[in-house]
């Protein structure tokens, strides 16, 4: 369906015309996000700043089968707020308050466009902490991180995005405003359609406001950086980690390769080893008397020689700066060409996963980097395959395929999952079939149909009907 002019008069009516953007450049920006397509097209960008304003928009968009894209920070990495068949793009950014936090129920009732770190900062300040946390926390906000179920980094301790929600406001396709689960803890009324919208990427309706969990804040945090000579001993430190009774809050993993890409690009920071290492592991810990302290941990990891090397943060700067070396592998990455995957494996298949990948590696076309790092308490792998830009584009996509159509099939036979947290979006859906079986899809597209009769909401996304 083309979009007219005048649906565009029309949404300027219900929107006032400052809050629908049609400048070509801002559109096109609006249009992309962090997986930076190659090319875009979207008719225009409108900015509501209440659930009413978009039921409205949804029950017009439907009545003319226009396609409408719900964005919010751009910083997903399927293409899932990715606008490409001239669709309305709604953006959530001025839904961005905190209503209200509950200091004894430990909840926060959020608009969807809050950004992660504003809900963290708020939180805090009533000495209050949500677990959710990202690299993108600057800029990713609560409706998209509930659209794609983000999980983060420390999903070990908390959960994702899923574990944390109590409530949720959702527009439906044709304006019609549902209210699920009421906020509450307990709830066994009826099939638990809230869930339903936790991870659905924007294609069964528009996430206005959510009710999530709150954290006590963590007692005092410590944390670490080990050199490990091997993936397996990686593995064994999580597993001697889980033995000693910590309370571990995040416990992830770089190869030596991703943080040598950090290192160019941000000369600020530093290794804090005088040696390099294959791998490098940051381990979180909430300190607690009761258990093991993370100096007898790393002692315990020294005798088992799991670690060749490690360094304690001892002041908030080396805190934020050993965290940095981890969380700026993102960016690092995105100054080159990056192809990205979000590998799920049970635990015990890591090593064997890693085996494989590295035998199937050894074929590879030299030019094209493969960089790993992730969530390894989680069995979350993010395989990036990079090259610079001095390699032609074409042969990079040609080579990074051919490589993904590997590694892809070592997931299948492992039974893992081509989406640890990124999401389906446009990226992936041509290998949802390699997670979910046939009849498990339809009932998908049952399920979409149901919601989205016309299919204006974010269509072609996680799979086409
Ligand atoms: P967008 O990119 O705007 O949208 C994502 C999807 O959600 C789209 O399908 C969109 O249509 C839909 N959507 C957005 N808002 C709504 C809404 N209100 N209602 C309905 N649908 C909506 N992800 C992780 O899981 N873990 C990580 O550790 C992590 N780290 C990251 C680090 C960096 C540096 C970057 C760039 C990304 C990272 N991501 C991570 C990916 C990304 O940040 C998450 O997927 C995040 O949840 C996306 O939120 P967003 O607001 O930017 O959503
Ligand atoms: C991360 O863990 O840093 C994110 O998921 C982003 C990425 O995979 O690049
Ligand atoms: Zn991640």
């Amino acid at each position: 369906m083309k979009v007219t002019k005048k649906n565009i008069d029309d949404l300027e009516a219900i929107l006032g015309p400052s809050h629908v953007l049609k400048d070509p450049k801002q559109v096109q920006e609006y249009s992309k996000d962090w997986s930076k397509p190659q090319e875009t097209f979207a008719s225009c960008v409108l900015l509501p700043n209440h659930t009413e304003e978009i039921s409205k928009i949804l029950a017009y968009c439907q009545k003319h089968q226009i396609p409408v894209v719900p964005s919010g920070g751009r910083t997903g990495l399927a293409a899932g707020a990715v606008a490409k068949q001239g669709e309305v793009i709604l953006s959530l950014g001025r839904l961005n308050k905190v209503l209200n936090v509950d200091p004894v129920g430990l909840t926060v009732e959020v608009e969807a466009g809050v950004t992660t770190q504003a809900l963290q900062e708020a939180v805090a300040k009533e000495s209050l902490f949500y677990a959710v946390d990202l690299g993108a926390r600057g800029s990713s906000q609560i409706g998209g991180n509930l659209a794609t179920n983000a999980g983060g980094l420390k999903f070990i301790r908390y959960g994702g995005t899923r574990e944390q929600v109590l409530g949720l406001e959702v527009v439906l396709a044709g304006g019609q405003v549902l209210n699920l689960n009421r906020a509450l803890r307990k709830n066994n009324a009826g099939y638990p359609l809230m869930y339903l919208f936790v991870g659905s990427e924007g294609t069964l309706g528009v996430i206005t406001r959510a009710t999530l969990k709150l954290s006590k804040k963590p007692r005092e945090l410590t944390l670490a950086c080990v050199g490990v000579e091997t993936f397996p001993k990686v593995v064994d430190l999580l597993a001697l980690s889980h033995q000693s009774n910590m309370s571990v809050t995040a416990l992830e993993f770089f190869s030596d390769l991703a943080v040598g890409k950090v290192l160019i690009s941000f000369s600020g920071l530093k290794l804090p080893f005088a040696e390099r290492f294959p791998y490098y592991a940051l381990i979180e810990i909430e300190e607690d008397l009761s258990s093991l302290s993370m100096e007898q941990f790393l002692e315990t990891a020294f005798e088992k020689e799991l670690i060749r090397d490690a360094v304690l943060a001892s002041s908030s700067q080396e805190f934020r700066d050993l965290w940095a070396l981890r969380e700026n592998i993102t960016e690092s990455l995105s100054h080159g060409y990056v192809r990205k995957n979000d590998i799920s494996l049970s635990i015990k298949d890591l090593c064997v996963f890693f085996e494989k990948v590295n035998k199937t590696l050894e074929k590879k076309d030299p030019k094209i980097e493969v960089v790993m790092f992730g969530h390894i308490g989680d069995g979350n792998v993010h395989v990036n395959y990079s090259a610079d830009r001095l390699v032609d584009h074409d042969t990079f996509i040609k080579e990074a395929q051919l490589l993904e159509r590997r590694i892809f099939s070592i997931v299948h036979e492992l039974k893992g999952s081509i989406s640890a947290e990124h999401g389906i979006g446009l990226l992936k859906k041509d290998d949802l079939k390699l997670v979910c079986e046939e009849l498990e899809i339809s009932y998908m597209k049952g399920i979409k149909q149901l919601f989205d009769p016309k299919g204006i909401m974010n269509p072609g996304k996680i799979f086409d009907l």
